[in-house]
């Protein structure tokens, strides 16, 4: 595409010919892990064609502990019947949306994030489940901004957070 990053990208690649054998044009990309900025911008943009950052410490914490995922995504993307769960944010509104069936009522259900900044789509992840009828047990996320008060919309459920935001 024309995005500038992957343009950048591009340029970091080093193209190495004739290795490891004659013909072949070996792309050595361990020149683009050299510059900081070209590596992370490669990472965002594979985390921004994810479209949910969520999605990347969730799955992987429901296979450690045992546990089934249920992901909960932004309107459309999901192929199956849906509940929905419409939120406020700073500019408009946003919805969560998940599968039916996907709880069974009673479950104990855990919410994964990487980002709790207003709070509400932590709220709304709530709601959701607790109308399938899950017993939220905690909501975790990786990053907290503390100033933007997100706990609060939690109705007092514990909110475990690796790290605050600086
Ligand atoms: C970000 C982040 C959290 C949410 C937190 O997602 O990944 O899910 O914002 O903000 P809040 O506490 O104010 O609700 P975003 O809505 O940008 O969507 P994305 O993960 O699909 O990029």
């Amino acid at each position: 595409g024309d995005d500038p990053r992957v343009h950048d990208i591009k340029t970091r690649i080093r193209v190495i010919p004739n290795f490891p054998k004659p013909g072949i044009m070996f792309q050595d990309i361990t020149t683009l892990l050299l510059d900081a900025k070209a590596f992370k911008d490669t990472i965002d943009l594979f985390v921004d064609r994810i479209e949910a950052r969520g999605f990347i410490f969730g799955p992987p914490i429901a296979l450690a502990i045992g546990a089934k995922f249920v992901p909960l995504r932004k309107p459309k993307k999901l192929p199956g019947e849906v509940i929905s769960e419409e939120y406020v944010l700073e500019y408009g509104r946003d919805c969560l949306e998940m599968h039916v069936g996907a709880i069974e009522p009673g479950e104990r259900a855990l919410i994964v994030d990487d980002l709790v900044a207003t709070g509400g789509t932590l709220c709304a992840a709530m709601n959701l489940l607790e109308r399938a009828g899950a017993e939220v047990v905690e909501c975790a996320c990786l990053i907290e901004l503390p100033d933007l008060k997100g706990r609060d919309r939690l109705k007092g459920k514990p909110l475990y957070i690796l790290v605050e935001a600086h």
